[in-house]
């Protein structure tokens, strides 16, 4: 667990770094030499110590940062954050599950005592101290699904069950690879994956659905998913297309290695309890390129996948215009050896 948040920035001078230590804790997503979508769910928390995956929410040394960037893009861009009428109690069940897990998993960074619906929420690292009134909204100086999230690293789709689907009706979405919540709110599951390419005639998301709509109270479950982002920003938004679009640009093979990231999402599933409805956290890590050869089985396979990778999902995944650069770059970490299955 850490105790040291970095100073660090995620747009403008973009002087967000990787520690040794957060290099190494990385959640590379790949565990063979290709890729192709698939429905790669497995349960959460739970994972080596140290792990990304060890507890419910993790906290890294990015947290004080990538909160503060949140709140420049809230007072940019109100809409980042959205809950319709019907699903504050669900922001109320969020706001449980964080501040319960927080004080359980990293008491000495944050402490939550009850005295009844009386609440005393500790968050040392952001210097917060709030009593509150569990299920009164007049006693947060935010709606709960906005306090909370405000709090917690990754964003954050509220979706409630009806009709045999799940619908994006609350949301705070502030460092997403190019999707918009003010767009797909109101949207069901098949709505908003519509743009995604090829999964749909896999049968990816039939069988998504149906698992996420089978989670039970007290159980969770995660996937990861990945993208390539050009400079660590986490506001890769439609809004903001404009101010990092043109970015992909600057790429050349001299800077490649330490402009080039990979974008990693821990994205994981939770059944709330008073309102049924599902909270998906999608919690971005970003590596460069450089760092994650320092890894050399990392360096290898990341070579191996890019170079591989039907054109249709690097398009869609927003890095045709780079793809031979980044290739090149990394053939020189990839020594030829023979690589096993696993991480
Ligand atoms: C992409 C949301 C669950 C598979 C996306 C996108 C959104 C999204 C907003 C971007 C679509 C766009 O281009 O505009 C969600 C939410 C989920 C969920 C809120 C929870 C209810 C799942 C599950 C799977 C899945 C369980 C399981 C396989 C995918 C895939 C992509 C995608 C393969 C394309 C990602 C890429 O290539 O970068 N999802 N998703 N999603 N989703 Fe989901």
């Amino acid at each position: 667990m850490t105790k040291h948040f970095n100073d660090e920035t995620f747009r403008g001078d973009y002087t967000y770094y990787n520690s040794p230590e957060a290099i190494r804790r990385f959640p590379f997503p790949f565990d063979r030499d290709s890729y192709m979508y698939s429905v790669n769910i497995e349960q959460h928390p739970g994972g080596p110590a140290g792990s990304p995956f060890e507890y419910a929410f993790d906290v890294d040394e990015h947290y004080v940062a990538e909160m503060k960037d949140r709140a420049i893009t809230l007072a940019e861009d109100p809409l980042r954050c959205q809950s319709l009428p019907h699903m504050e109690l669900a922001g109320w069940d969020l706001l449980e599950l964080i501040m319960e897990a927080k004080a359980r998993d990293y008491p000495d960074l944050f402490g939550l005592h009850k005295d009844g619906d009386r609440w005393h929420w500790i968050n040392r690292p952001l210097r917060i101290d709030q009593r509150f009134t569990f299920l009164d909204a007049t006693t947060l100086p935010y709606g709960p699904m906005e306090y909370i999230t405000r709090q917690a690293q990754g964003d954050f789709a509220l979706l409630h069950e009806r009709e045999g689907n799940l619908w994006m009706d609350a949301g705070m979405v502030t460092s997403q690879a190019d999707w918009s919540l003010d767009f797909d709110v109101g949207m069901n599951f098949f709505e908003w994956h519509a743009p995604v390419p090829k999964a749909k005639k896999m049968g990816v998301f039939d069988k998504a659905l149906k698992f996420l709509l089978a989670v039970q109270q007290g159980q969770a479950y995660r996937r990861l998913n990945w993208t390539m982002t050009v400079n660590p920003r986490l506001d890769t938004s439609p809004e903001n297309y404009h101010k990092w679009g043109p970015e992909k640009r600057t790429i050349t093979p001299q800077n490649v290695g330490r402009k080039q990231f990979l974008r990693v999402e821990l994205q994981s599933f939770w059944r709330l309890p008073r309102s049924n409805a599902i909270v998906f956290p999608i919690r971005c890590y970003l590596a460069c390129l450089d760092d994650l050869a320092s890894q050399p089985k990392w360096g290898r396979r990341l070579h191996r996948v890019l170079r591989d990778l039907d054109p249709v999902l690097v398009e869609y995944k927003g890095f045709a215009v780079n793809r031979d650069i980044i290739v090149a770059h990394l053939a020189r970490y990839d020594d030829g050896a023979p690589t096993s299955p696993g991480i």
